[in-house]
């Protein structure tokens, strides 16, 4: 074994946008795998209240905009005094877009803006220096998107924000010299209220561009945001792309 410290697995860890989609499907695969789990969404879905339901004692929830960051800060604290120290970060919350760059309002790219990349940066900021105060090393994991990576019509703001965070995940990583494994997981397209948007032939297109033949799940996208939570590797600063090699 080398001298460079090691990042132990996560134990407890805060998701944002924990209550539909794909961040419902993380928070249940993470409590499956024994983890404690703190998520938030600006409502909380009967699917999210039944969770803290099943768990009481290892999940918290609350309904928070990660927009506003002392509300995030008041969730951050209620939850470690509930579960104990975080030591993992899911970014997952964000909103998408439909709309060709001419035709979106200016308010429309702050509010993308905002939640998407400037939000995440505020949670990140928070989580990292309560980790580093307390002495504690931890995970970030940021969910991105193949539009940081590739062209798509309507999703220009979008892509920006999630290019945003994969060059975040790169920079952080370096900045936290090993403290804490940062990464980003970039999924291609799968079904969600986000997506739903798409109508079918872009759809269809994907899917014929996709050397395995259909879209993305989000079953197929939480094994890799819990490994990179919990298993021992030493990847740091990197973007894993899970889109079936349709970006390829
Ligand atoms: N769907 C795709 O094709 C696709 C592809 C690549 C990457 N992604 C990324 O995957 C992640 C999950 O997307 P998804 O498709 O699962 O989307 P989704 O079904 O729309 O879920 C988004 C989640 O974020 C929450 N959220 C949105 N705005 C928020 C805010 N201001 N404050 C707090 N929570 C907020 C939503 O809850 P509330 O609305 O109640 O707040 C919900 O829990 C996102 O980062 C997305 O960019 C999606």
């Amino acid at each position: 074994m080398s001298d460079t410290p090691l990042v132990p697995p996560s134990s407890v860890v805060l998701v944002s946008g924990g209550s539909r989609g794909l961040g419902l499907a993380i928070v249940t695969d993470l409590l499956d795998a024994g983890v404690k789990v703190a998520a938030f969404a600006r409502t909380v879905t009967p699917e999210l209240a039944k969770l803290a339901e099943a768990y009481p004692d290892r999940v918290h929830v609350g309904a928070v905009d990660v927009t506003d960051l002392p509300a995030a800060q008041a969730f951050l604290r209620a939850a470690e005094e509930r579960l104990g120290p975080v030591d993992g970060l899911v970014n997952n919350a964000a909103v998408g877009q439909d709309s060709m760059h001419t035709h979106t309002s200016t308010a429309d790219i702050a509010r993308i803006v905002e939640t998407n990349l400037t939000a995440p940066l505020h949670l990140t900021r928070l989580v990292v220096r309560r980790m580093l105060g307390g002495g504690r090393r931890g995970r970030i994991v940021n969910v991105t998107s193949i539009c940081a990576q590739r062209g798509f019509p309507g999703l220009v703001a979008y892509s920006a924000t999630k290019g945003g965070m994969d060059a975040a995940t790169r920079s952080l990583a370096r900045e936290l010299g090993g403290r804490m494994l940062v990464n980003a997981v970039a999924p291609g397209f799968f079904a969600s209220e986000m997506s739903a948007v798409l109508g079918s032939t872009q759809l269809d297109q994907i899917v014929r561009r996709t050397p395995t033949g259909h879209l993305t799940e989000p079953d197929e996208v939480v094994p890799v945001v819990r490994m990179l939570l919990r298993e021992h590797t030493n990847i740091n600063g990197q973007v894993i792309v899970v889109d079936g090699a349709a970006s390829v």
